[in-house]
């Protein structure tokens, strides 16, 4: 672990009297953390912070954000610039690598990618072993781990770019064969003369029986969405990734694991509930006025999907590309959507509401995301799928960087036990 330690220490008092002092660790945005690394063993103590609130589980050179200000830089680059003028390939290698690719680095990792997109023929198989009803999530992170099956050398570091670059281009492959299969139409092979996004539609979309023309705004529209979502640091699913990676198991396992962190309805899969959550509104009537007094007074333990998040204390910068991004696809689409108007209502609406205010809650990455996906023809169920592309260079970088830097530990956390004292087995015939 980096991270420029300050000359000033923090110094902790405890009941007992006796004081220690804890180094400060200073970030290169001059964030501050106190190190405990060393208060157990001077002093017995640990720290609780359930949820993580105020832990730096690490140090990262990756991406920066601040949720007060609504900043968010991959490897310094801020994440307008990004979704304006680059691509999701060129993103891919920075969030990974740590450098813009130069022409000939992007034209040779583009040729790995294209060179990986098949998955082995005997895993088709393993799609039919799925019932129709079967969530895309759960077939997705089953494939990935299946995928370490085929590739036992992964953890060898000679072979880390390999692993790398076979990751990002089957999991898209992958993706797209189990939409094939949950509506019952033969799978599309990748083709080799498309770009990453390009070759993704094409997988999706593409029938045998006609040619595909992949129209270049949702080319475009796709690769700003996964920008958008390739990486947001220490989240709860790059969190698992690298708990996961840092028992030293392969990078196809740590994955699968984020994967399945993601599909959890307050994280990834909010961008299916916010659809699932409009559409309840609009069914009902589209009283969301109701919805939003059902939500402030907390009946059902109901939320308000797609708003609110653990960093972002103003607006996510991403929900704000986003919603001008739904504007423009759905115009060129020639899509009409009334769940576009609604969720901007309700968003001009709860961001006047004190309950809203108060709490510091604004639109996250998901709440106009769905819209796009939607508009774009992704089913609903395929929209947590498409966050986890989009955020696969960010779960690699992370797991790349831990597994490089030569201070990782194990993630292992410390409790607070608050069961039973020690007490004696009764035999069943005395309970
Ligand atoms: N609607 C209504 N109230 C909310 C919402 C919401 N979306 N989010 C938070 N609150 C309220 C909580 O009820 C709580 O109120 P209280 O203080 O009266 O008890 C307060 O705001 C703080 O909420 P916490 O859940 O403690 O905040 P936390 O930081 O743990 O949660 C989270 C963040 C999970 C994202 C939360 O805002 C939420 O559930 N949002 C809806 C789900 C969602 O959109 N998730 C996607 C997040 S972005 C991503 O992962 C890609």
């Amino acid at each position: 672990m980096s991270g420029t330690k300050d000359a000033q220490t923090a110094t902790l008092t405890l009941p007992d009297g006796r004081s220690t002092a804890l180094p400060i660790v200073v970030g290169s945005e001059d964030e501050h953390a106190v190190d405990i690394r060393s208060l157990r063993q001077d002093t017995g103590y640990v720290t609780l912070d359930s949820g993580y609130m105020n832990t730096g589980a690490t140090t990262s050179a990756i991406t920066y954000l601040d949720g007060e200000k609504g900043i968010l830089r991959y490897r310094g680059y801020p994440i307008e610039q990004l979704a304006e003028h680059s691509n999701f390939a060129e993103v891919s290698y920075l969030l990974i690598y740590g450098r813009l690719p130069t022409e000939v680095q992007l034209t040779e990792f583009r040729r790995q990618l294209t060179r990986h997109s098949l998955i082995h023929e005997d895993m088709l198989n393993f799609f039919g072993g799925f019932p129709p009803t079967a969530h895309p999530m759960a077939v997705l992170s089953a494939m990935v781990t299946s995928l370490s099956a085929y590739y036992p050398d992964s953890l060898d570091p000679k072979l880390l770019d390999l692993h790398i670059t076979r990751l990002l281009s089957k999991v898209r492959t992958i993706a797209a064969f189990s939409y094939k299969k949950s509506i019952g139409q033969p799978i599309i092979y990748p083709k080799n003369a498309l770009r990453y996004c390009g070759n993704f539609l094409h997988m999706m979309f593409a029938v045998p029986s006609e040619e595909y023309v992949i129209s270049p705004v949702l080319e475009k529209a796709l690769n700003q969405l996964l920008i958008l979502h390739a990486d947001h640091e220490q989240n709860c699913s790059t969190s698992t990734v690298r708990m996961i990676g840092s028992s030293g198991a392969n990078p196809y396992a740590a994955v699968a694991g984020g994967i399945l962190a993601l599909w959890g309805p307050l994280h990834g899969g909010a961008n299916q509930e916010v659809i699932e959550m409009l559409e309840g509104i609009r069914d009902d009537g589209g009283d969301y006025q109701k919805f939003l007094d059902d939500v402030k007074n907390k009946r059902g333990n109901r939320r308000l999907m797609g708003f609110g998040h653990r960093v972002y204390k103003n607006y996510d910068p991403r929900a704000k590309i986003l919603k001008a991004m739904a504007d423009e696809v759905l115009e060129h689409l020639g899509v009409d959507d009334p769940l576009l108007d609604l969720a901007k209502e309700i968003e001009a609406v709860a961001l006047r509401e004190d309950y809203f205010i108060s709490k510091k809650l604004y639109p996250n990455v998901d709440f106009y995301s769905g819209i796009l996906y939607r508009a774009m023809g992704f089913p609903t169920n395929m929209f947590t799928v498409m966050f986890a592309i989009g955020r696969l260079p960010g779960w690699i970088a992370h797991w790349r960087e831990m597994v490089q830097d030569p201070g990782t530990k194990i993630g292992r956390p410390r409790q607070i036990y608050t069961g039973e004292g020690e007490r004696q087995y009764v035999p069943m015939s005395e309970r």
